[in-house]
């Protein structure tokens, strides 16, 4: 974040009340609500936990315990049994939501297609006879690379009901990362489609599910289901691959939802972390179900009559809770676009509010701050009365940029939540309760209830109010990630074992920097951790750095975030060259190809800076913070004593 912003932040003191009109209708309507809500959460978090439940969701088999912490690993529902997809359709088809539109598509090139909750159960049952069909089994691994067509959707739901886990993977990746996630979670089916469509061109997702499993590179997959989307040619691997079209003709609507154990894995999702690749964040059954379902409602304010609208992909876990699990479970429409903004068409999230009614709209700061820079022009020129409701996520929002969105997209009259949460998390933890809590711009509010969530040193001890420190969340919810897949050891490191409290209890770093206010209020600083944030997407900047040395000209790399006004942060690499090697616009050029081969677009460094020497203390580490503070341009900072080669820096800075 940048000085400017922090400044703003600190000096906000503006109080958004929710609307009056708007908290009468909530389900959580005044902010006494939702603290005797929050008081029992905290108090008996057992009793709240097994209440909403039992109330939300059906089950085919009551749990026998509501929650077992063997710190740092925790259970939910234990002996419980239950089918997410269950939850999101069947239960739909009875409640009186039969022919209500579930699912609403529109394609980029402006095609749509919309199912009503029988049509994508029907879709979803044929798929899933499919996957069985080809021998998969519960517990056997699925990776879904897809454009955002509903297939996508029909392809998570199909697992979920037989019990398969499925591994989505953003489509922005390229084939060696989608190929090293499919390796980690011995992928024996991988679905795709022939192509979708991105900024007026086509992605060619099949081509890259190729590459990642040329020359046997994934030995587990056994087939690739492909969906035509685009009617491009592609390459089809006789015996491998098979067109889901000709398949699905003979396949039976009929297919009854596994009951499944509460604690059985639900899904992997890879996400970035401080050190090594991409872990597999492992979540399960019952607790992610209630707990996308009841942030959902509480949170989006959700009711029968909402049409609601995510701008995430599924391949986050933004796409998971709030495009696809959230809002079916609680049987509202809701809407999947294939496209993004681009300058052939750069109002078409307005169009699609327009088309489409949408009440609820959720997006990412960095698609706020891009509008802004439009202007207020494209927005204005549509009706966007329908909307009802604001949501932000993926990264701080900066004041500004907040009350842009509450003015101009909310007409002074929706409430802005900004969720803070994580792939972690499965649901958002710290946000406003629309109808209860007031809102400042730029804060995430309040924790959800059933959260405690708090700012601390690394003793674990809170610090004052409005003092910046880590934020952490003491106790489990049911949304947590219950491991990192095959790696329990790195679930304990990485999340359990940062802050050590004096009286051993765990606590839960999210590697965010945060402060309270004098209300208690949140405000979330950034990643404090060698994680970092470009347009809302996750990056580890060793991956990066490891993508780069994989170059045979660099010798070793450094990768840092750079503050930037509208992805909030971009990436700059310093990189030393092997001998032999010349820095060159051409090699600049090549490597940052290089990354966006190994890891994907949302990786091109937007800076590369060749030096000697990397700046590192007398044991060999790298020091990054004097690499940020050059990379922003800003004089170096702190204590440079333990620093081997001060020259180095002065290197750096003259940039020779
Ligand atoms: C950041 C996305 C500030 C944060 C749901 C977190 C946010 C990381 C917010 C998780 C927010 C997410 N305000 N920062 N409202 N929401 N973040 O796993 O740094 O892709 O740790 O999950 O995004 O990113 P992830």
């Amino acid at each position: 974040m940048s000085q400017a912003t922090i400044e703003s932040i600190l000096q906000e003191e503006r109080l958004f009340q929710p609307p009056a009109e708007f908290s009468q209708a909530a389900h959580i309507k005044s902010l006494e609500e939702y603290q005797r809500i929050y008081a029992k959460s905290v108090a008996e978090p057992e009793v709240f936990w097994g209440e909403l439940a039992e109330q939300e969701l059906h089950w085919f088999q009551k749990w026998d315990k509501v929650r077992d912490w063997q710190p740092p690993f925790a259970q939910w529902f234990v002996g419980g049994k239950l089918n997410i997809s269950y939850n999101c359709l069947d239960r739909h088809l009875t409640n009186g939501r039969r022919d209500k539109t579930a699912l609403i598509w529109e394609g980029e090139p402006g095609d749509s297609r919309t199912f009503t909750y029988a049509e994508l159960h029907q879709e979803v049952c044929q798929m899933a006879n499919v996957l069985k069909k080809l021998g998969l089994e519960k517990g056997d691994r699925v990776g879904i690379y897809m454009p955002m067509i509903p297939e996508a959707a029909i392809a998570m739901l199909a697992c979920v009901r037989i019990g398969a886990i499925h591994t989505v993977v953003f489509a922005g990746f390229s084939a060696e990362a989608l190929k090293e996630r499919l390796v980690d979670a011995q992928a024996k089916i991988v679905i795709t489609a022939d192509g979708g469509w991105r900024k007026d061109v086509i992605v060619p997702v099949k081509e890259q599910v190729n590459r990642a499993l040329a020359d046997n590179g994934v030995p587990s997959v056994q087939n690739v289901l492909v969906v035509k989307r685009t009617d491009q040619k592609v390459n089809m691997i006789p015996e491998r691959d098979l067109w889901w079209h000709e398949l699905r003709q003979d396949a039976s609507t009929d297919c009854p939802a596994e009951p499944m154990d509460s604690e059985d894995t639900l899904f992997i999702l890879y996400t970035s972390g401080t050190t090594g690749k991409p872990k597999g964040v492992v979540h399960t059954v019952g607790g992610y179900s209630l707990y996308s379902h009841i942030t959902t409602k509480w949170i989006f304010d959700v009711k029968d009559s909402d049409i609601l609208w995510c701008t995430a992909d599924v391949g986050w876990i933004t796409g998971h809770s709030y495009i696809i699990y959230g809002p079916l479970s609680n049987g509202a429409t809701t809407v999947m676009y294939e496209g993004a903004p681009r300058s052939s068409n750069p109002g078409c999230f307005w169009d699609l509010i327009q088309k489409y009614r949408v009440t609820i709209f959720y997006t990412a700061p960095t698609a706020i701050r891009t509008f802004m820079k439009m202007g207020e022009e494209l927005p204005k020129a549509r009706d966007l009365s329908s909307l009802r409701l604001l949501g932000s996520v993926g990264e701080p929002i900066n004041p500004t940029a907040w009350m842009w969105y509450y003015r101009v997209i909310g007409g002074k009259r929706c409430p802005v939540t900004d969720t803070w949460w994580q792939t972690e998390t499965g649901g958002a933890m710290i946000s406003p309760l629309p109808g209860a809590i007031p809102t400042k711009p730029g804060s995430a509010t309040l924790p959800f209830p059933g959260i405690v969530a708090d700012v601390v040193d690394l003793n674990g001890n809170p610090v004052g109010e409005n003092q910046g420190g880590y934020l952490v969340i003491h106790n489990p919810w049911p949304g947590m990630l219950r491991n990192v897949y095959r790696n329990p050891d790195r679930y304990r490191s990485t999340y359990w074992e940062h802050i050590s409290p004096k009286d051993g209890k765990y606590i839960y770093f999210t590697g965010d920097g945060a402060r309270k206010d004098q209300d208690g209020y949140f405000w979330i600083m950034g990643r404090v951790d060698d994680v970092i944030n470009v347009a809302g997407h996750r990056l580890g900047t060793m991956e990066v750095e490891s993508a780069l040395v994989s170059h045979q000209a660099v010798s070793e790399a450094a990768v840092v975030g750079r503050p930037e006004e509208i992805k909030g942060e971009e990436i700059v690499a310093f990189v030393t060259l092997e001998e032999g090697y010349f820095p060159s616009e051409e090699l600049t050029k090549e490597l940052k190809n290089h990354v966006v081969q190994e890891i994907g677009v949302i990786a091109r460094p937007s800076a590369i800076r060749f030096t000697d020497a990397l700046p590192k203390t007398r044991s060999g580490k790298i020091v990054r913070r004097v690499l940020r503070d050059l990379a922003a341009g800003k004089e170096v900072a702190g204590d440079l004593s333990t620093l081997e080669d001060r020259s180095v820096i002065e290197q750096l800075r003259s940039g020779t």
